[in-house]
């Protein structure tokens, strides 16, 4: 059976002071959770996180990197950086960075194999907009996504790849898809899977939901056969909130 994987999405919030407090405060809460805990921090908390986090069952990620080692890329931080001083997850093509830093799908295809060459997993996030969803090309957009994000992977890689099944509808707006709805999608990427590098593989591939995951709903998201777990934001932000949702807690 495959685990529940809930993942913390900071975006642009937390100051280091504040993360240092957060993650204090959060140990406790989940010291004894199955769910695997992770936290994706900006770049600036990482080393305050990382270390707060040293001692615990939290992980922590970042939210970004560059898919060259090094370089004339400035402002930019790559995957060999993050490892450096312990990173363990990086998400790769939020759609915030598709939208409003121009990521394609061809970006992120070579970050997410920069992440693998540097021993990162890769949090690798898909999604449709609502006027695709209208449009009823849901399963087209996201399994084409999830294609290009994987292209060039070995088998072993897909398995050890998250991926974050989020629809751009659900982002912050409060609107979370039916359970039904998210389970749908989030099986239609397992198939893509599955045609490309077996059953096998698919199986084993965490396929997280993310879009307004709170307390109160994370418990029915991740009764549903193919859920396996949340990239979560706002809600992320409260300590005690993001225990409930790491516990399924109402
Ligand atoms: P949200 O964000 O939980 O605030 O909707 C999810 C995400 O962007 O990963």
């Amino acid at each position: 059976m495959r685990k529940k994987i809930i993942a913390g999405n900071w975006k642009m919030n937390m100051l280091p002071n504040e993360a240092i407090q957060f993650i204090e405060e959060l140990a406790p809460l989940v010291k004894n959770t199955e769910n695997e805990v992770i936290l994706c921090v900006p770049y600036i908390d990482l080393f305050y996180a990382l270390l707060t986090a040293q001692n615990t069952n939290i992980k922590i990620g970042a939210q970004n990197m560059h898919f060259a080692e090094n370089g004339a890329y400035t402002g930019e931080v790559s995957g060999k950086m993050l490892k450096s001083i312990n990173v363990e997850y990086v998400i790769i093509g939020h759609s915030e960075r598709r939208q409003y830093f121009n990521e394609t799908d061809e970006t992120v295809n070579k970050k997410v194999k920069a992440a693998f060459e540097n021993g990162l997993k890769p949090i690798v996030c898909v999604g449709e907009t609502l006027e695709q969803r209208e449009s009823g090309k849901v399963e087209e957009i996201i399994t084409n996504q999830t294609k290009l994000a994987l292209d060039g992977l070995t088998n072993e890689q897909v398995e050890n790849t998250i991926i974050a099944y989020e629809p751009i509808w659900a982002i912050g707006t409060g609107k979370t898809a039916t359970k039904e709805d998210a389970n749908d999608a989030v099986k239609a990427i397992r198939k893509k899977i599955a045609e490309i590098y077996g059953q096998n593989v698919a199986d084993g591939v965490i396929i997280q939901y993310g879009g307004s995951v709170k307390s109160s709903n994370a418990k029915e998201l991740f009764s549903m056969s193919d859920i396996d777990g949340a990239l979560v934001g706002g809600a992320s932000l409260k300590a005690d909130e993001f225990s409930k949702i790491v516990g399924f807690e109402q």
